[in-house]
């Protein structure tokens, strides 16, 4: 059985020079994995994927990566664990880590997932809650790399709701030299404590701003997300309402410079936050993206059980 190594909670559980490093490993197993070379480096090691949100993404990267690495990875539900429910999940937690090697969790409380890890003697992995997605601002660091080929001084631009995303690219820009621009009207904003917090220290610089005109300008990445996360599909008229200014397309586009890409986390919800034109556009690298969820989540998968 094995023992705690790492929690990856929020990218916060990462300092600067972890980030670097798990990304140059992230395209050294990318060259490797086209090559048809799977190193089987978490062979005889079993995977626990627990999923009480919907996943096309995350949770088919992590099967795909942990079978890459000869790990084993079993999907659990809500309906079969009832996280919370059925019994504590201080209780759960400590069961769970005595079958399993690792937890990789996609639920809505941070509270949760950081109770559950608090207990669990197995690493665990945020694979998306209300406040954080480290997993994708990670992997789209990798991408951003590949693309412009640094990561310093590249000049990021989010468009839309302030959510998980948004506070995970807040995250990233405390341990990176990023000029992060977020673009949101009031009321979505992230939380001024919370922008204290991440620019105390930051590598980076943070502007949250209501105009996206001035998000755009020069920008390196052009970056959106749905405007209703899941767990809130209820208000997305609302929040079209707040943020229909805020969609990414081909006006904003010719504010960037000419080399900028378009990045979506996906899925998108096409005609609302993106438009077609930009979606498939020669700017687009949103599949590029979405493939490299598998190379940055099998690096780090390593690191949390200190394989590297
Ligand atoms: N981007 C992302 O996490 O996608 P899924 O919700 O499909 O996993
Ligand atoms: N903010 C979105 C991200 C989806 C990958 C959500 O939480 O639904």
């Amino acid at each position: 059985m094995s023992k705690k190594t790492r929690d990856i909670l929020s990218l916060m559980d990462l300092n600067r020079e972890e980030f670097i490093d798990l990304i140059d490993h992230a395209m050294r197993l990318k060259e490797q994995t086209r090559a048809g070379i799977c190193p089987q480096l978490l062979s005889g090691r079993m995977a626990g994927l627990i999923f009480h949100k919907p996943s096309l993404r995350t949770r088919i990267s992590f099967e795909v990566g942990t079978q890459q690495l000869g790990c084993g990875a079993m999907f659990i539900t809500d309906k079969e664990i009832q996280l919370g429910g059925r019994e504590t999940i201080a209780d759960a937690a400590r069961v769970l880590s005595r079958y399993l090697d690792v937890l990789v969790v996609r639920t809505f409380h941070q509270s949760d997932i950081e109770e559950l890890a608090h207990w669990s003697d197995a690493p665990v992995i945020n694979a998306l809650t209300d406040a954080f997605h480290p997993c994708q601002v990670f992997c789209d660091m990798l991408t951003i790399r590949e693309k412009l080929g640094v990561l310093e001084g590249v000049k990021v631009a989010y468009f839309g709701d302030g959510n998980n995303m948004t506070r995970s690219w807040m995250n990233a820009a405390r341990l990176l030299d990023i000029d992060l621009w977020v673009a949101t009207p009031p009321e979505t904003h992230p939380g001024q404590k919370f922008l204290d917090e991440c620019l105390d220290g930051a590598k980076g610089n943070i502007t949250i701003t209501d105009n996206p005109a001035n998000a755009a300008k020069d920008a390196d990445v052009i970056y959106t997300d749905v405007w209703a996360s899941m767990g809130e599909k209820d208000k997305a008229a609302e929040k079209t309402l707040l943020l229909k200014s805020f969609q990414l397309n081909s006006s904003l586009l010719e504010k960037a410079k000419s080399s900028c890409i378009v990045m979506h986390c996906l899925p998108a919800e096409r005609g609302r936050e993106i438009t077609d034109e930009l979606m498939d556009g020669h700017q687009s690298v949103v599949f590029d993206q979405a493939e490299n969820r598998l190379h940055g989540q099998k690096s780090l998968l390593l690191w949390a059980l200190g394989e590297i």
